[in-house]
């Protein structure tokens, strides 16, 4: 391996292991929103260990657990700027660790920047399954909201109902005329979308009149039709969010506070991601093929 050259605020991560998420496969296959230039490293998050620091480098040192917040950590080694890098408690397991920087924070921010939610509120989500899906699940839980989820596959209802999950539905449900008796005579607050098509059309029409529903995924690659009415009468406010987005708008301070909000979640066991498989990054080929297998049991991830 070539020895990187470390500037002086910069810091060498040893990487212990990263996920292969969809946004990955998809900056591979050249459909993603935004592009990194060729040649690249992929990896868009992941967990690692300081090596050494550059000579202007406070508040990290040698043998940290930390978070690196940039792109390329498919890779044994990275060099991170310091405002790149969130240092993490000891004693986390590394492949829960490695899967903190996306999807927990994607719920977490989605549960709090579109409109204000008090504990029993209801909110819904396509898509339940997912990372970002349990990760809203298991948030929420915690934050004291409830939670109505779609899910394709009626067989994974079981376990999102013992996981935390309110109510789990499969995509066939008519939620226009039965999200109120799902939710207790009440409607939602907030919809959550990662599917599209007909399954974001489905959360729209469950909301309260004034929500917002907010798209962030595309899983399904169909795009949503908004009939009239549900902006006419229902003034459902149609958004959408991205993590790079809020990375590079938010303050270092309240990225940082996030990331240790959701590392304290995951140290008390609030937070787990199931995995599918974990591959040693020799075969990081196999590992990218099994990942773009549909209705996997969790996430694959690739071990330095
Ligand atoms: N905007 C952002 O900042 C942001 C951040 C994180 C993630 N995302 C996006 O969020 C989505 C989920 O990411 P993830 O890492 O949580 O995913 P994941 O854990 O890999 O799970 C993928 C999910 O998509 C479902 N799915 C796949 N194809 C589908 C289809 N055709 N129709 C309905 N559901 C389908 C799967 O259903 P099964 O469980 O039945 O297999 C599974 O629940 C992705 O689109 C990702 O790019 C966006």
């Amino acid at each position: 391996m070539a020895a990187l050259e470390l500037g002086a605020n910069e810091v060498l991560v040893r990487i212990l292991a990263a996920p292969i998420n969809p946004a990955d496969l998809n900056v591979i296959e050249g459909t993603y929103g935004e592009l990194p230039s060729l040649p690249c490293t992929i990896g868009n998050e992941g967990v690692g260990v300081v090596e050494r620091v550059g000579s202007s480098v406070v508040g990290f040192a040698a043998g940290q657990t930390v978070l690196p917040l940039a792109f390329g950590t498919w890779a044994e080694q990275m060099l991170v700027p310091t405002e790149a890098l969130v240092a993490l408690p000891e004693g986390l397991d590394p492949l829960q660790a490695a899967m903190l920087t996306v999807n927990p924070a994607t719920a977490w921010r989605m549960l709090h920047d579109f409109i204000p939610l008090q504990p029993g509120d209801w909110i819904v989500q396509n898509a339940a399954n997912s990372g970002v899906g349990r990760a809203v699940i298991q948030l929420a839980k915690a934050l004291g909201l409830r939670t109505l989820n779609v899910v394709r596959r009626a067989e994974l209802i079981g376990e999102l109902l013992q996981m935390g999950a309110d109510v789990v539905v499969t995509e066939d449900a008519d939620l226009r005329s039965e999200a109120s008796a799902l939710c207790g005579g009440v409607l939602p607050k907030l919809a959550l979308n990662a599917v599209g098509g007909a399954s974001a059309l489905n959360v729209a029409n469950a909301l309260g009149v004034g929500s917002p529903h907010v798209t962030y995924g595309a899983m399904g690659r169909q795009p949503l039709k908004i009939p009239n009415g549900l902006l006419i009468f229902k003034n459902i406010c149609f958004r959408g969010f991205w993590l790079r987005r809020w990375k590079e708008t938010a303050s270092l301070a309240e990225v940082r506070s996030t990331y240790e909000t959701l590392a304290a979640y995951l140290a008390a066991g609030v937070l787990h991601t199931p995995i599918h498989r974990v591959f040693p990054i020799e075969e990081a080929l196999e590992a990218i093929a099994e990942a773009s297998q549909e209705k996997r049991t969790g996430k694959v991830l690739l071990r330095m």
